[in-house]
């Protein structure tokens, strides 16, 4: 197993599949009434976050305390922005080098990509990005999960993806790419996944027989699809940018009309926080198309398989920091 989770690249198919494997068998336990199975019994957790989160931080707490891991969550106020105050600002690296000699893996929602890989590349405990700007791998890693308890597999399976490339759709992309999965998009003229993310997804579907398609036009995308997915329209730290975003998507919203456009037995996913009458309407998230709480209930047996998978394996082969 890898020592970090910065992004989906940073995994093989194998190491997917073992994840996934790894996350059902948590789903099992978790379905049979077992609330704890302490592995992980003494290990600290510690989770940076510059931004809001409900289902990650809930998600990696609750699945720490199931491992038997103490998790110690941070928010910037506490933290990054101490510059307010008389004690002085920390970096984000400073703050990792402290943390590294008291935690044994790193949890972070940061801005810049950039600040995770800096972090990766710092600190000798597991770095798991838990969103940045650009990328969302522990979403998308649920969101296979969900397709496959939905569908029961996920090679040849199409997902039609409607609205903004960003962090999730990115993630979603390369790993549907690397699973062999059909992905196509539909965004509007200046609102695409990033050209270089495009291209690493092409050179893993050249590998899994993934097809990948970029289009503008939602009904194109969604003809037929296993999987209607979206997200919203504006990100956070986007804030600013709402009316012009709100005024770009018009006519992306994931409506019953165009869910109709996509096969019977559809199913409808979005990350969550939903913004119903923007991106989706309440028709289409209460429908019975919809499996977004499935979704979100996979995003902790996810997070049980990445902190079992990155602190059981990688700290059998990897020393502690040095003294
Ligand atoms: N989907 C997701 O990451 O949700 P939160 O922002 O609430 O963690
Ligand atoms: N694209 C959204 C995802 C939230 C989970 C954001 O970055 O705000």
């Amino acid at each position: 197993m890898i020592k970090d989770l910065t992004t989906i690249l940073d995994l093989s198919a194998a190491d997917v599949s073992q994840l996934l494997h790894s996350a059902f068998r948590f789903k099992e336990l978790h379905e049979r009434g077992v609330r704890r199975e302490p592995s992980l019994d003494g290990r600290v957790v510690s989770m940076i976050f510059e931004k809001p989160s409900l289902r990650t931080k809930v998600a990696f707490e609750v699945a720490a305390t199931y491992l038997g891991a103490t998790p110690v969550f941070l928010t910037s106020e506490q933290i990054l922005a101490s510059g307010q105050q008389e004690r002085g600002r920390e970096s984000v690296v400073d703050i990792a080098r402290n943390l590294e000699r008291m935690s044994d893996l790193l949890v972070a929602r940061v801005y810049s990509h950039t600040t995770i890989r800096t972090l990766a590349e710092t600190v000798r405990i597991p770095v798991v990005n838990a969103l940045c700007d650009q990328h969302h791998p522990t979403q998308a890693l649920a969101d296979l999960m969900t397709m496959q308890w939905h569908k029961g597999r996920l090679c040849g399976l199409t997902v039609s993806y409607v609205g903004d490339g960003n962090n999730v759709a990115t993630s979603l992309l390369q790993a549907c790419a690397m699973m062999g999965v059909h992905f196509r998009i539909a965004s509007p003229p200046g609102y695409e996944i990033p050209r270089a993310e495009v291209q690493r997804a092409q050179q893993l579907a050249a590998e899994s027989k993934s097809e990948l398609s970029f289009v503008s036009d939602p009904r194109q995308a969604v003809k037929d699809a296993d999987v209607v997915y979206t997200d919203t329209f504006v990100s956070m730290g986007q804030e600013k940018e709402k009316e012009q975003r709100l005024a770009s998507f018009k006519g992306y919203q994931v409506t019953s009309t165009l869910l109709g456009q996509a096969k019977k037995d559809v199913i409808f996913m979005h990350c969550l926080p939903a913004h119903r009458g923007e991106e989706v309407t309440d028709e289409v998230m209460d429908g019975p198309h919809s499996v977004v709480f499935d979704q979100a209930e996979c995003r902790l047996h996810i997070a049980k398989a990445i902190l079992s998978g990155l602190l059981r394996e990688y700290h059998h082969e990897c020393a502690r920091p040095k003294g």
